[in-house]
């Protein structure tokens, strides 16, 4: 059986699931929001930045020009170097946030 987390924002109220193996980025796509760059996929650009709310992680090695060691400290990771350990809540503070939590548009004619 495949664990799947459930990855959490509830500043918009929305979840995507995230396997074990697989950085927070990539499941982020799974959101279907247009425009969620995906950038360097490899903690360079800073681009996929979150701060993690609660739940357990690891995260690779991060370019200290984006994420400071206090901030590392402070649950703050790249997204593109995180993997999930447990279901986690998560806001969304680098330069996708304008992306990954714009409302979704409306289904409705
Ligand atoms: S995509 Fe570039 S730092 Fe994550």
């Amino acid at each position: 059986m495949t664990t799947i987390f459930s990855i959490h924002i509830p500043e918009t109220g929305s979840s995507f699931p995230c396997k074990p193996q697989e950085s927070l980025l990539f499941g982020m796509v799974r959101l279907g929001r247009k425009g969620i760059p995906i950038g360097c996929r490899a903690g360079g650009c800073g681009v996929c930045k979150v701060k993690i709310l609660s739940g357990t992680y690891t995260n690779g090695k991060m370019s200290r020009a984006h994420v400071t060691e206090e901030e590392e400290q402070n649950s703050f990771v790249l997204a593109c170097r995180c993997q999930p350990s447990s279901d986690l809540a998560i806001e969304v503070v680098g330069k996708m946030r304008k992306n990954a939590c714009a409302p979704l548009p409306s289904t409705t004619t």
